[in-house]
């Protein structure tokens, strides 16, 4: 085998290479140079080194303009040579970049989180507090006190304000999943049971689907009902005061299936790609949390969760596999 040149190596090497004449004009760039500034060889040969990269001598991280004002992100080193010929290292960091920027994102997010979540807590206490008070006066006042109707309005707006905040840690510091065997049809159905009253409330009528056979399968079904629950007090508000909520279970061998089909008023669709956000709501009452919790839950599950919509109804579909 021959011995490669100089010159081929440094046609081969991933590290981007420029050579200008004393006057600066350039006269050689290797494949990877042209690769990063997307440039072919005659665009560049004989342009004024300076005017792409201005500082000569040097190492530092830089951002350069290229063709269609394209900004890439670049490690630049530049050499005087002896003879006089100017010498450019180049490397694309726009990966680097990305990761940094990335990494910026989530370390500000974790530390939100954890600020919030401090405050969440501390919140917590007082309120228990208040609400024993509240629920005290509730019993001293007698059954016919007009004021009765106050402090139980204000026993209500504290656990509400608890619930949120409860939501809120779920979001912010998501428990592990104790994965288990667990019956399928009975993680529903004790879904079900949590949001009935609710429903018969609004004259709604949830109506359950299962096969015939028991299904089982390998998930954390806490979670799971959380996220069915979450749906469900959906569905329920999308409908108002009357409809009907349908549920099925479908045993589809390796995985199951779960929709729930709600005859409500369906997802506009310019909100469709926003509702799995965090805090997006349409609700005056709303977190904007229990789709972001859930579609983290059914990830988490390794399973998926869509829905198709119209102005006659939503269905949502959870997928999770078996094991
Ligand atoms: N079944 C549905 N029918 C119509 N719109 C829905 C349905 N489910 C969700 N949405 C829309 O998606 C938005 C986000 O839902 P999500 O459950 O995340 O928050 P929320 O219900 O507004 O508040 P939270 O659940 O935290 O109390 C809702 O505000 C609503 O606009
Ligand atoms: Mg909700």
């Amino acid at each position: 085998m021959d011995t490669p040149t100089l010159l081929q190596i440094i046609e081969a090497i991933p590290v981007g290479v420029i050579l200008a004449h004393k006057d600066g004009k350039i006269n050689y760039a290797n494949k990877a140079a042209l690769k990063c500034l997307k440039i072919n060889i005659k665009s560049i040969h004989g342009v004024d080194i300076m005017s792409l990269f201005p500082s000569l001598p040097g190492k530092r991280e830089t951002i350069i303009r290229i063709r269609d004002n394209q900004k890439i992100p670049v490690r630049v080193t530049t050499l005087q040579l002896p003879s006089g010929e100017k010498a450019i290292i180049i490397t694309d960091i726009t990966e680097i970049h990305q990761l940094q920027k990335e990494i910026l994102k989530m370390d500000r997010l974790a530390s939100l989180g954890e600020l919030t979540s401090g405050i969440a807590h501390e919140i917590r206490n007082p309120l228990a507090g208040i609400k024993t008070t509240a629920q005290a006066l509730n019993e001293d006042i007698g059954e016919y006190d007009h004021r009765k109707t106050y402090v139980s309005r204000i026993i209500m707006e504290i656990d509400r304000l608890n619930q949120l905040l409860l939501n809120f840690f779920d979001f912010a510091r998501p428990r592990a999943l104790k994965i288990r065997s667990c019956n399928a049809q009975k993680i529903i159905e004790d879904s079900v049971y949590m949001v009935k009253e609710k429903a018969k409330e609004n004259h709604i009528q949830i109506i359950e689907f299962y096969p015939p056979h028991k299904v089982e399968l390998k998930a954390d079904p806490d979670m799971i009902q959380q996220v069915l629950i979450n749906i469900f007090i959906n569905a329920i508000q999308a409908m108002g005061s009357r409809g009907k909520v349908e549920v099925q279970l479908i045993d589809k061998v390796e995985s199951i299936e779960i929709t729930v089909n709600d005859s409500g008023k369906g997802i506009p669709e310019n909100i469709r790609n926003r509702i799995f956000e965090p805090f997006f709501t349409t609700k005056a009452k709303g977190v904007g949390l229990g789709l972001s919790i859930s579609y983290r839950i059914i990830k988490m599950h390794a399973g998926n969760i869509s829905f198709d919509t119209s102005p006659s109804g939503t269905t949502f579909k959870i997928g999770l596999p078996k094991e």
